[in-house]
């Protein structure tokens, strides 16, 4: 049976609902587990006996590998399965495929799809722990997790940090997980974009709106540069990516024009030479492949946490004991 977790409850759907504490009890545990992936023989018995079905409805390298990994590094058996290899094309609805699963009683599913409230949907009507992996412009609550934890390593602290979004906040998951956890850690929260890729009345959320990328990276201590959606491009939301280049692109030039350090990331996978340059993306400002390494240890936290693990026992059980 799924359990509901002392710390998280039954389902991660998003940031918005959790506490400042359950946040930086899932940081604080993902920092022993960061060990496992270094060893030689990366494998505990934390999971062994639960059955994960990670159900990917859009397209995903990071996310899904990452969650496989945690699954398999904490001894979970895992079953992937992807919306077009299944009775989805077919026309099975979410719920009935979800019922389908659950009937061969497994214990957690990870859900990626294009619906915002998918995750949400699902966790209302199955019994299995829920955690969403990106639904729709909602959220990306393991994606925001990973990058306040990469932040937290390099600079030691979130609490009063300046932290700024760049790029397409309108179709952005990642800046609404980003948004909701940044804010209750006590960051100051800014993003910057075109009029056109800019939620309106955004500065609800606690955060405040640069319209030009100078200024952005001149008040931040901290830039998650967000992918340009190229797939909604069509729409017109930007001139070319050539101009959106010029006007917002995170480009070696703006960022060498701050005389201070600045920590660069990026969610991936990145349009380089549009959002962000190459010079910056592989730069020393870069912790972008540390957020995808970080990846596993908070998707790893977050599995522990909802099977009823608790944060002070993390370290005892990364030793099999
Ligand atoms: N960051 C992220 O969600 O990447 P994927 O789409 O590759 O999973």
């Amino acid at each position: 049976m799924p359990t509901s977790a002392p710390y998280l409850g039954k389902d991660l759907v998003g940031l918005e609902h959790l506490t400042r504490e359950q946040i930086l009890a899932v940081l604080d545990t993902a920092e022993p587990f960061k060990e496992i992936s270094e060893r030689q023989i990366k494998k505990v018995p934390v999971l062994r006996g639960k059955t994960i079905v990670n159900l990917f409805f859009e397209p995903s390298t990071r996310t899904r590998i990452s969650f496989e990994f945690a699954e398999k590094r904490l001894s979970a058996d895992t079953v992937n399965v992807a919306a077009s290899g299944s009775s989805v094309v077919k026309g099975e609805t979410l719920v009935d495929t979800a019922r389908n699963l659950e009937a061969m009683r497994i214990d957690m599913v990870v859900i990626r799809h294009g619906s915002s409230g998918a995750a949400r949907f699902l966790a209302e009507r199955i019994p299995s722990n829920v955690i969403n992996a990106g639904d729709g412009r909602h959220e990306h609550p393991t994606q925001g997790l990973l990058d306040m934890l990469t932040i937290r390593d390099r600079l030691g602290r979130i609490e009063g940090l300046r932290v700024c979004l760049v790029g397409d906040v309108l179709h952005s998951r990642v800046a609404r997980s980003n948004i909701w956890g940044l804010t209750k850690l006590g960051a100051e929260v800014a993003v910057c974009g075109p009029p056109t890729l800019m939620p309106r009345e955004i500065e609800a959320l606690g955060v405040r709106v640069f319209k030009r990328v100078e200024e952005a990276i001149e008040w931040a201590e901290v830039l998650n540069v967000l992918r340009l959606q190229l797939e909604r491009m069509q729409a017109g939301y930007v001139p070319s990516l050539r101009e959106y280049n010029r006007v917002y692109g995170v480009s070696r030039e703006r960022v060498e024009a701050v005389p201070r350090d600045l920590l660069i990331l990026h969610p991936g996978p990145m349009n380089r030479g549009v959002e962000i340059d190459s010079d910056v993306a592989d730069g020393p400002h870069s912790v972008i492949l540390n957020q995808v390494t970080n990846g596993v240890a908070v998707r790893m936290a977050v599995l522990y946490l909802l099977a009823g693990g608790a944060p002070e026992t993390a370290e005892v059980a990364k030793h099999g004991e």
